[in-house]
């Protein structure tokens, strides 16, 4: 049975729905000698701030049993330079790109989006509101509705029209479904998530944080339950607005649980630091396991495990009714 892979992300259409996540590919030189990227859906870029940053302190990352913890920073060369030969690259091999830009405030994120506006090979702009704002010392925007809309508002006014601006959101918050709607009110196109989320691992030899920041963004299988209810989440909040979701996605059925929860696409990450191969294979699994399942359209199965919810629900009340009328 052929499957129909079209991703449709409101205006914007990807041959297939599994991209590589911001920050984990690079802008592709790496990953290129391995795979194909032309194959993908599409490729994030790291987030793109407007001038170059080295990152934080070493040490950067540390190993869990279930993920992995980093707090690398947003490094970067800044807009100008990732223009001239990240993006220039990029174009060149015909990809498709989605940038991610990240900003230390609104003005900045508005001046990187500006940057993009015409590019060819911009096929939407990811606005990184889960980075760490310096200026509220290192809360996230996205940890706050009045700076989300501040930011999103900014983007989505500095930006090219034809360029849909996503809204890059973080599970370290407690209402995530009222973030998603503010973005969505301050003119957010559709959604990405989940960033890494927060955690810290402590060295029982040294006594002291293994990071050198103390803090770092968990990635990986550990984060994935969390991601899928965070894409629940926000498919119910805000139904009309399409989702990239992404964490710990590692093999096609952690995808299908994505789509299912309402991701119209996904991003592989940490998976493709132990495979660089993963991203591709994750997308022939998932086409297998959408067929073997009967789904002749990727589009038919998205959110399709809310309906399924609505069945449960119905059992639930028609079992909790049973007592009642059985004493009737
Ligand atoms: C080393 C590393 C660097 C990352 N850099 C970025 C980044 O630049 N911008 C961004 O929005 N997310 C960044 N992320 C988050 C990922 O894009 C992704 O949302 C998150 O890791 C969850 O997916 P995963 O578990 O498949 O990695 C980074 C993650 C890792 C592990």
């Amino acid at each position: 049975m052929s499957v129909d892979l079209t991703a449709r992300l409101g205006r914007l259409r990807l041959p297939n729905p599994v991209l590589a996540a911001a920050g984990t590919a690079g802008a592709g030189r790496e990953l290129a000698q391995f795979v194909d990227l032309a194959a993908l859906g599409a490729l994030v870029t790291p987030s793109v701030m407007a001038a170059p940053w080295a990152g934080r302190p070493a040490p950067r990352s540390a190993g869990t049993p279930s993920g992995l913890l980093s707090a690398h920073g947003l490094i970067g060369p800044g807009i100008d330079a990732f223009v001239a030969a990240d993006l220039a690259l990029l174009a060149e091999r015909g990809l498709r790109v989605i940038v991610s830009i990240a900003g230390t405030h609104s003005d900045e994120f508005a001046e990187v989006a500006r940057k993009l506006a015409g590019h060819p090979a911009v096929a939407a702009i990811e606005a990184n509101i889960s980075c760490p704002n310096h200026g509220s010392r290192g809360q996230m925007f996205a940890a706050d509705a009045i700076a989300s809309a501040r930011v999103i508002g900014a983007v989505r006014r500095a930006a090219d029209p034809a360029q849909p601006v996503f809204a890059k959101l973080t599970a370290d918050v407690t209402d995530l479904g009222h973030l998603a709607r503010v973005c969505a009110d301050s003119g957010a196109d559709g959604f990405s998530l989940i960033n890494t989320v927060s955690g810290m691992v402590i060295d029982t030899d040294t006594l002291a944080p293994v990071l050198a920041d103390g803090i770092g963004g968990l990635s990986g299988p550990a984060v994935r339950p969390i991601a899928v209810r965070c894409v629940w989440q926000v498919r119910r909040a805000v139904p009309h607005l399409p989702i990239i979701g992404s964490g710990g996605i590692a093999s096609g059925l952690d995808a299908l649980q994505f789509v299912l929860a309402g991701a119209d696409a996904v991003a592989v990450g940490t998976a493709t630091f132990g495979d660089p191969r993963a991203p591709l294979r994750v997308l022939a699994e998932l086409t297998e396991a959408l067929a073997a399942r009967g789904f002749a359209r990727l589009s038919d199965a998205v959110g399709y495990a809310h309906s399924q919810a609505a069945h449960l629900d119905d059992r639930q009340r028609a079992a909790r009714r049973r007592p009642a009328e059985e004493l009737a």
